[in-house]
C-alpha cells in the first residue's frame, strides 16, 4: 500500500483496502456515525464489505443508495440524502463515505460540504476516472437542467481509499475512459509517463498502482497551486476539456462518456497546438495513436451534429470577447495556457475531427 498526502487529507492506494475501511477511518481520527452514499450498481458489489469493516471498527453506518447514472447528480437528490441523514440522527460529529465513481464522489462530497455546514468526507472511488481525477482537488457539486456542476462547493476529502480490486468489475468502456485523463496528465506534464503508456500492458497490477499514484501526484500538485480555481493555474487541467465538454453537451451527455469526449477534445487541442504552439505532426500523431490504443474515440461519427458543438462552446463561461482561455501543448510533457485561440480556430479543429 502507498500513502500520499493531498492538502489536509490522506490518500491510500493498494489492494485489499476495502475490508480495512473502518481501521483507516479511525486512523484519520473519525468517530461515531456515518452515511455510506453509493449508487445502485456499486452498492450491490461493495457496500456490505465497507459497512462490515466500519461496524467492526465501532462505527455505526447507514447505507443510502441512489440510482446509478449522471441523472442522479441533482440538488433534489442531494436534499433527499440530507433528509435521510437527519432522520437517522446523524449530527455534526458524523461523516460521509462516498462509495462509487465520480458521480457519487461529487454528490456525496456536496452533501458532506453542506450537512451541518460541513462534515468530513471519505471517498472510496470505484472507477479509474474517479481515482486519478475526480477524487482529487475537492470540487464537489450537482448538475442542473442548464448544465453540469453549476451548483457546488469546495470540500477536500479527509481520506481517499483507492482499492485496485474494485476495478475488476468495472466495464471495459468505463475503465478505458479513465485513460483519457491519464493521457491528458502525461501530455501536459510528464513525457516519461507518456512513454510508459506507449508500452502499456493490460493486467499489470503493480504498474497500474504506480500509474494511479503518479496521476494523483500530478493533479494534487497543480490543484495545490490554485485550490479554489482562482489564479488560472488549475486551468491547465482543462487541456482537451473546452471542446470535450462541448461534445458531451452536444451529445446530450449520452453519446459519449466524459473521458471519451475528452479524448476527442484532446485531438482538437492537438490540432490547435500545431497551429498556435508549434506542436509537431509526429507528436500529434503519437498522442492520437495512444488515445486510440486505449479504445478511445479520435474522430466524430459523420452524422454527429457539429453545429451543436459550436453552440455549446459559445455557452462556455471561459469565452470572453471572442477569445477563450485555451490550453495548448508545444510538445509532449508540457502544457500552457494561451489567450490567442479564437472560435474560428476551434471551429476548424472540430471540422477536422
Ligand atoms: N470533481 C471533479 O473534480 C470531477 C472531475 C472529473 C469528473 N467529475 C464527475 O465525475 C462523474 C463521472 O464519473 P465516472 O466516470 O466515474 O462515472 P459514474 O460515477 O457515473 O460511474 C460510471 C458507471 O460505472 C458504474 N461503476 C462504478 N464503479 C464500478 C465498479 N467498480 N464496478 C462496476 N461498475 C461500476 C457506476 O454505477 C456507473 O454506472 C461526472 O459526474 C463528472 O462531472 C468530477
Amino acid at each position: 500500500m502507498t500513502a500520499l498526502r493531498a492538502g489536509a487529507g490522506r490518500i491510500l492506494i493498494g489492494e485489499r483496502l476495502l475490508p480495512q475501511t473502518g481501521d483507516k477511518c479511525r486512523t484519520v481520527g473519525l468517530l461515531g456515525r456515518c452515511a455510506i452514499i453509493s449508487d445502485s450498481n456499486v452498492a450491490q458489489l461493495f457496500a456490505a464489505c465497507v459497512s462490515k469493516s466500519l461496524v467492526s471498527s465501532g462505527f455505526r453506518p447507514i447505507l443510502i443508495t441512489i440510482p446509478a447514472g449522471e441523472k442522479s447528480k441533482t440538488l433534489k437528490q442531494a436534499g433527499a440524502i440530507c433528509e435521510q441523514m437527519i432522520a437517522a440522527g446523524l449530527d455534526r460529529q458524523s461523516f460521509v463515505v462516498g462509495l462509487g465513481g465520480g458521480m457519487i464522489g461529487d454528490i456525496s462530497g456536496f452533501v458532506a460540504a453542506i450537512y451541518h455546514r460541513g462534515i468530513p468526507h471519505v471517498q472510496i472511488p470505484t472507477t479509474l476516472l474517479a481515482m486519478v481525477d475526480s477524487s482529487i482537488g475537492g470540487k464537489t457539486g450537482v448538475d442542473t437542467g442548464d448544465g453540469k456542476n453549476l451548483i457546488g462547493a469546495f470540500h477536500q476529502p479527509s481520506l481517499v481509499i483507492d482499492d485496485l480490486d474494485v476495478l475488476k468489475t468495472l466495464p471495459r468502456r468505463e475503465f478505458n475512459q479513465g485513460f483519457a485523463e491519464i493521457i491528458k496528465h502525461a501530455v501536459i506534464t510528464d513525457a516519461k509517463m507518456f512513454r510508459t503508456l506507449q508500452s502499456w500492458k493490460v493486467g499489470d497490477a503493480t504498474a497500474l498502482q504506480t500509474l494511479i499514484k503518479r496521476n494523483i501526484q500530478i493533479k494534487s500538485r497543480i490543484v495545490g497551486r490554485d485550490e479554489r480555481d482562482k489564479t488560472g493555474e488549475r486551468a491547465l487541467l482543462n487541456f482537451g476539456h473546452t471542446v470535450g465538454h462541448a461534445i458531451e453537451r452536444a451529445g446530450n451527455y449520452r453519446k459519449f462518456l466524459h473521458g471519451e469526449a475528452v479524448s476527442l477534445g484532446i485531438v482538437a487541442a492537438c490540432t490547435i497546438s500545431m497551429k498556435k504552439a508549434g506542436l509537431s505532426v509526429d507528436q500529434r500523431d503519437a498522442i492520437v495513436d495512444l488515445l486510440r490504443g486505449f479504445g478511445l474515440p479520435t474522430g466524430l461519427p459523420l452524422k454527429f451534429p457539429r453545429k451543436k458543438i459550436f453552440n455549446a462552446i459559445k455557452f462556455d463561461k471561459k469565452f470572453e470577447g471572442g477569445k477563450v482561455r485555451f490550453v495548448v501543448t508545444p510538445r509532449i510533457g508540457t502544457g500552457r495556457i494561451t489567450h490567442d485561440v479564437t472560435l474560428d480556430d476551434i471551429r476548424e479543429a472540430v471540422k477536422q475531427l
